[in-house]
């Protein structure tokens, strides 16, 4: 449904209250409450401006958003539009006009309230986006009114503007696209940070990447292939080897159909220097046993926790029950290594940013290039996570704030279809039951 439709009965707008004193942006207060150290990490919904002005004078902004309305199926994503007062900016802060946003793993989890890091709903989901800036704050010296910018977020950046910290900007490459711009955060940082932050990934090395055609996979195949004779195995479903073999993955394998052990065993018996493990649950057991002596083993998610559009408690129950268990004894008689990463985590402020540039500099370099595999306006937000959920994305799924044309044609995602023949009858019946979107519209 186009976010220009009138809203139904049910989805009359609501009168848009203006306090007397401005709240903190909802976004940014909620993840203070939830984690005081990463307050300042959520990009917040322009803030109403102080109310001295008389109301005639006072502009005022109307912007598209998608809000999270409780935990559950693809329905409760909606689009709403929002008119409010023009934002006034604090010191070190800008506005930005956002013009493509990425889809992570994390919301799928977020929609289900399996993500711990997301303020409880009404909230605007989203990590990271890229866009140009508006207006700057006081003592904001190095950006300016027209900067392109990646931004990076603890959520909210689903929204056509947003409010962020001037210094979790990142200006981008004149080459870079902002779909391009808006895949290079979560997705980057995550794997640079374990290849080279923990692993230390060095030549010569092997790495087992789950998920290879996904978000995280694209990308630490990338950056593998930044070291010299890094040999990658990684699993994905079939019909996506041959794009993840031209991308760097030296030997792809169908996790579905075959035992990836086994497989892995078969062309290295000896297993495998790095495990980076997005799966939990056997997986993380699975992964721990195809490690060399001297290997690291990297939990960084629990994918296996998700089975479809609601959440599953049995497969919770199960990966949680098959959880790896350790001593240190044993660890210390296996000489390998088991770490946890989860970049939501991490406050290190400079940490990030010194990656970033790092990041930034290698796609001048161009050693690494996110692959887009499709765009989604925000009134097809519906489609885009089922996307994700149905395991047919190649890459990087894209949100666009931008209203859709009525003569665009679906599909846009990447030339070559993607063949789920896997597709579980599960998708399927999820899929009749999808419930519509629904756009509301704040009135002044
Ligand atoms: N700790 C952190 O800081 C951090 C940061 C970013 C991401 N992550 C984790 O990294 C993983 C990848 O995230 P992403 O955002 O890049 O997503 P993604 O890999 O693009 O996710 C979708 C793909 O994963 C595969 N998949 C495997 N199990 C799945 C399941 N249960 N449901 C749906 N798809 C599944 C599917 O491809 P195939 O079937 O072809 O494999 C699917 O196309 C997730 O577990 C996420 O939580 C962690």
């Amino acid at each position: 449904m186009s976010g220009e439709e009138a809203p139904t009965q049910q989805q009359e707008p609501e009168q848009e209250k203006q306090p007397e004193e401005p709240p903190p942006p909802p976004a940014a207060a909620a993840a203070a409450a939830a984690d005081p150290a990463a307050a300042p990490a959520a990009a917040a919904a322009p803030q109403e401006s102080a109310g001295s002005k008389p109301a005639a004078e006072e502009k005022r902004l109307s912007f598209r958003a998608l809000v999270l309305t409780g935990h559950g199926g693809y329905d409760k994503v909606k689009l709403q539009v929002k008119t409010q007062a023009e934002p006034q900016l604090k010191a070190g802060e800008v506005l930005v006009r956002v013009k493509a946003c990425g889809l992570n793993f994390a919301e799928l989890l977020g929609r289900q309230g399996l993500y711990e890091l997301l303020p409880a709903p009404p909230v605007v989901m989203g990590m990271e986006g890229s866009g140009v800036i508006e207006a700057v704050g006081e003592d904001v010296k190095d950006r300016k009114v027209g900067d392109r910018v990646i931004v990076m977020s603890r959520n909210g950046m689903w929204q056509e503007v947003v409010v962020a910290p001037a210094n979790h900007t990142f200006p981008m490459p004149e080459q870079m696209s902002f779909e391009e711009g808006a895949a290079i955060p979560v997705n980057y940082m995550t794997a640079y940070m374990m290849l080279f932050e923990m692993a230390n990934l060095r030549p010569g090395k092997s790495v087992l990447v789950h998920m290879a055609a996904g978000g995280v996979g694209v990308a630490a195949t990338q950056l593998c292939k930044t070291v010299p004779d890094v040999t990658v195995f990684g699993t994905a479903s079939a019909s996506k080897h041959e794009t993840i073999a031209e991308g760097g993955v030296t030997h792809p394998i169908d996790y579905r159909t075959k035992d990836y052990v086994e497989e892995i065993r078969k062309i290295s018996p000896k297993g495998v220097d790095i495990v980076l493990d997005p799966l939990g649950g056997l997986d993380t057991q699975k992964g721990f046993s195809l490690l060399k002596p001297l290997g690291m083993l990297i939990v960084f998610g629990a994918a296996n926790c998700v089975t479809g559009q609601k959440k599953n408690l049995l497969a919770m129950a199960k990966t949680w029950y098959n959880q790896l268990s350790l001593n240190t004894l044993k660890l210390m008689q296996a000489n390998k290594a088991v770490c946890g990463f989860h970049l939501g985590y991490i406050t290190d402020e400079q940490l990030l940013s010194s990656n970033m540039s790092k990041l930034l500099e290698l796609y001048g370099q161009g050693q690494i290039k996110p692959r887009i595999d499709s765009c989604y306006h925000f009134e097809e937000v519906t489609d885009a996570m089922r996307r994700m959920h149905e395991r047919q994305n190649i890459g990087k799924v894209i949100l666009l704030p931008e209203p859709k044309k009525v003569e665009e044609e679906k599909p846009k995602s990447d030339p070559e279809p993607v063949e789920n023949v896997e597709k579980s009858e599960a998708a399927v019946s999820e899929k009749k039951e999808e419930a519509t979107e629904e756009v509301k519209a704040e009135k002044d």
